[in-house]
């Protein structure tokens, strides 16, 4: 378990260190004042552009700041970097650059139209990653992981091998015993904690849901459904002994090699984490939301209990199974206002560009890299109505799009015809992961909710409060009393 952690390479390591090195330099006091002592003077003599020449057409922001790079100056917190990157946007307009001394700019992109225009229209262009900094370049085994890979041979073979050999629909689909396994095991032990703490206690329901989640990916990933403690306490072990989705046949473009067993660790690594923090976290998120909203919770049980009573399930059955969630189109809209209200990454993985590109006008120079802020599309008011509100009304399609006269959730997720919100980016470097995270949500909430009554702790409301730590999760994390009443009990009967 030690190895697995020191190697776990996932989708966050670039942004991980780039807050590492704001973080060390912040405990230098001083740099930190003369780093504030910069942003301030650099708004102050902000002209619009960048001086001379070619330069002149870049997209717009504050000048060089010499010495320290563009990360450095933007700000401590990931919220610090948001506000600082807003305030910008609303002077510069929805591109910015922050200028780097010799160096390629560093490139934000604020708009839908932008994304979309960027990640699709252009998308190969804007595909590539940027070289890695040497901490991600060494978990990544020199960037042999899908998420770090430059966009070109390599990286399609593994993302190939991962999207038709791992996430297959007809082999997620054959996991229908496991999730349900797992899920019974996750029932259990949230019971377990609720008996224990008595009548009217909380519980905290984060690590549970990770654990879920986790274990549902090691099955997918190396194909075995022993789910005791010990097999997954012993996940080094079984990721040496077991195929790792066939990892071991490939043969790279570098000269027809095979990965080694460290690029086998790795890429494993790659799949539990990319998956693990970023579904709980959303899981947590929407659990929340349904705590605070209790009007929202009854209608999706509503909905769950139509659906099961028509399908005239009972006792051990009383499982939700992906085909029910095909007829549950709030639950949809839950989960997808789970997403756009709290995504669990602000921002994509930065992305790099392969040649010189014009976009609203300006040039966006080959190599710079570029970052879209998915936390910022989501809450703007020019494209959502009141951003703050948790309203999965939002995504159920108008009455005259009835579809066999049911409403449907609508959305295109993976922006394809537009971009509305970007949970899992969009264009060539999309999650490859979000059928199977769409799939794992929707499952989990629905019989989450099916089971019990998700209520505050006693005296406390909900703090929706954001802390960044590899995702960004709930500051306070969600405690709920879990309970059988009225309604609930009623339908179990
Ligand atoms: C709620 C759950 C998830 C969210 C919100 C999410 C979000 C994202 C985002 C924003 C990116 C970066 C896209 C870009 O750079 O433009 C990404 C990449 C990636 N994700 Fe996910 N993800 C989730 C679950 C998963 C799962 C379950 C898996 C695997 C089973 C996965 C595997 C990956 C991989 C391998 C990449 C790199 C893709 C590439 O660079 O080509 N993710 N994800």
């Amino acid at each position: 378990m030690l190895r697995i952690k020191k190697l776990f390479v996932h989708h966050w390591t670039t942004a991980i260190s780039m807050w590492c090195s704001i973080k060390t330099r912040e405990r230098d006091g001083s740099e930190k004042k003369s780093r504030d002592a910069e942003v301030e003077r650099s708004m102050e003599n902000n002209s619009g552009r960048l001086g001379g020449g070619r330069k002149a057409q870049l997209p717009p922001g504050p000048p060089i700041v010499p010495f320290i790079t563009a990360v450095q100056w933007i700000g401590k917190s990931i919220s610090d970097v948001e506000r600082t990157l807003r305030h910008l946007s609303s002077k510069y307009g929805p591109i910015i650059s922050l200028g780097m001394n010799n160096s390629k700019p560093l490139i934000f992109i604020t708009t839908h139209d932008l994304s979309y225009q960027s990640l699709v229209t252009r998308g190969a262009i804007f595909a590539d990653r940027p070289p890695a900094p040497p901490a991600s370049r060494y978990l990544s085994n020199d960037q042999h992981t899908i998420s770090a890979a430059p966009y070109g041979p390599l990286r399609h073979l593994l993302r190939r091998n991962l999207t038709f050999g791992v996430l297959q629909s007809s082999r997620v689909n054959s996991y229908a015993h496991t999730r349900k396994s797992v899920l019974q095991n996750l029932k259990n032990k949230l019971k377990k904690e609720a008996a224990a703490t008595g009548a009217g206690g909380s519980i905290c329901v984060g690590l549970h849901f990770q654990y879920a989640i986790f274990c549902l990916l090691v099955i997918i990933c190396f194909g075995d459904d022993k789910l005791d403690e010990k097999t997954m306490g012993d996940i080094e072990k079984v990721q040496r002994d077991l195929p790792a989705y066939q990892l071991q046949y490939l043969r790279l473009p570098e000269g027809g090699r095979k990965l080694s067993e460290r690029e086998i660790v790795g890429l494993c690594s790659e799949l539990l984490n990319a998956g693990t923090d970023t579904t709980a976290t959303t899981l947590e998120w929407i659990m929340a939301n349904l705590v605070k909203h209790q009007d929202i919770q009854l209608k999706l049980f509503e909905e769950i209990k139509g659906v099961v009573q028509a399908s005239s399930k009972s006792g051990s059955e009383m499982t939700i199974q992906v085909e029910d969630i095909q007829k549950m189109p709030y639950l949809k809209a839950v989960v997808l206002e789970g997403l756009r209200r709290h995504p669990p990454g602000h921002f994509v993985l930065p992305h790099a560009v392969t040649e010189d590109t014009m976009l609203e006008g300006y040039v966006v120079p080959k190599d710079a890299i570029v970052h879209f802020m998915i936390g910022e599309m989501a809450m703007d008011s020019k494209v959502w109505d009141n951003p703050m509100e948790f309203k999965p009304e939002r995504f159920l399609s108008s009455s005259s799009n009835k579809k066999n006269g049911e409403i449907a959730a609508a959305l295109d997720i993976a922006g394809s015809r537009d971009i509305k919100i970007m949970p899992f980016g969009a264009g060539r470097r999309i999650c490859p992961g979000l059928g199977l995270a769409m799939l794992h949500l929707e499952y989990f909430v629905a019989n989450l909710v099916m089971e019990f009554q998700w209520a505050c702790e006693v005296g406390h409301e909900v703090d929706l409060s954001e802390k960044q730590v590899l995702t960004v999760v709930m500051k306070k994390p969600l405690r709920a009393r879990l309970l059988l009443p009225g309604v609930w009990i009623m339908f179990h009967e």
